[in-house]
């Protein structure tokens, strides 16, 4: 390979150039005219710009506007009152709170008429276990309630689930004062109070009554229990004066 062949020569590049700038010259107009399409790089037009703006400002005015204060309770139908102000907003209507935890928790199984079903799930409707002592109602909810057991003359041998961990006391007593008021039945209302007062004597409880323990239960006027949050006096043992499970033991 001789190296004069690779090397272009310089005097060869100089003549080239006229002939260079002719050709350009020559497709100068053909470039004017037929100028090539092209995509992608366009700027944006002005108007969408403004009508984007527009809209964004518009958004943000109605976010802004009709954002309730951004409280978490705007959508709730029956708002529950909480925080500052909740006590003049009034108590709630255990009755009526009843009837939404009734059917949240209960219908499932005992039926909107509180009838139940045929073999599997009594009923709450006119069943002594709901219009009598309130203290095997609230444990049968707050424990739940299994084996044999007869209501109306029916037997049934099934499982009631328990509540204790999913329901509080005001809405655990609610919803007894509903099926206690409900369909026909015709008895008094369960307090908060009360509910609390069995929840801490059978605290230590962690599976399902039986029929057998509810009716060896006995329990002491919930009235005249200390309140929840004042602690007993130590010489007076509080709730130990519960009836003892009867099956704890089994
Ligand atoms: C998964 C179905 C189911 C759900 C939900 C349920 N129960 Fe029961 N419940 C039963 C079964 C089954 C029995 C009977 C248990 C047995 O045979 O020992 C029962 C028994 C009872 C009893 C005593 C028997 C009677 O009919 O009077 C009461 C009171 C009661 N449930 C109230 C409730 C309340 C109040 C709720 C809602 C907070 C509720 N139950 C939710 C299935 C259910």
């Amino acid at each position: 390979m001789a190296p004069d062949e690779k090397v272009p020569d310089p005097q060869t590049l100089q003549d080239s150039k006229p002939e260079r700038a002719s050709v350009r010259e020559l497709h100068l107009p053909i470039l004017r005219e037929m100028r090539e399409p092209h995509d992608g790089r366009e700027p944006i037009p002005l108007w969408v710009t403004f009508l984007f703006g527009a809209l964004l400002f518009w958004g943000g005015a109605y976010t802004v506007h009709y954002a309730g204060g951004w409280r978490g309770d705007v959508l709730e139908q029956n708002p529950r009152p909480y925080g500052v102000g909740a006590a003049e907003a009034g108590p709630v209507d255990p009755v009526v709170l009843g009837e939404k935890l009734f059917k949240a928790h209960c219908v499932s199984c005992h039926q909107a008429a509180g009838q139940g079903q045929p073999g599997q799930y009594p009923p709450l409707a006119a069943s002594p276990w709901v219009t009598g002592e309130p203290a095997q109602l609230k444990r049968i909810v707050l424990h739940g309630l299994e084996g044999p057991i007869e209501v109306l003359g029916a037997s049934y041998d099934g499982n009631m689930p328990y509540f204790a961990a999913r329901l509080n006391d005001e809405r655990l007593g609610a919803v007894l004062t509903f099926i206690r008021q409900a369909w026909g039945n015709d008895a008094g209302p369960v307090p908060p109070e009360s509910v609390a007062a069995t929840r801490e004597a059978t605290q230590e409880r962690t599976k399902s009554w039986t029929v057998a323990e509810l009716d060896a239960v006995t329990e002491p006027d919930w009235t005249a229990l200390p309140p929840a949050d004042e602690t007993p006096p130590a010489d007076a043992p509080p709730p130990a004066d519960e009836p003892p499970a009867a099956g704890d033991d089994r």
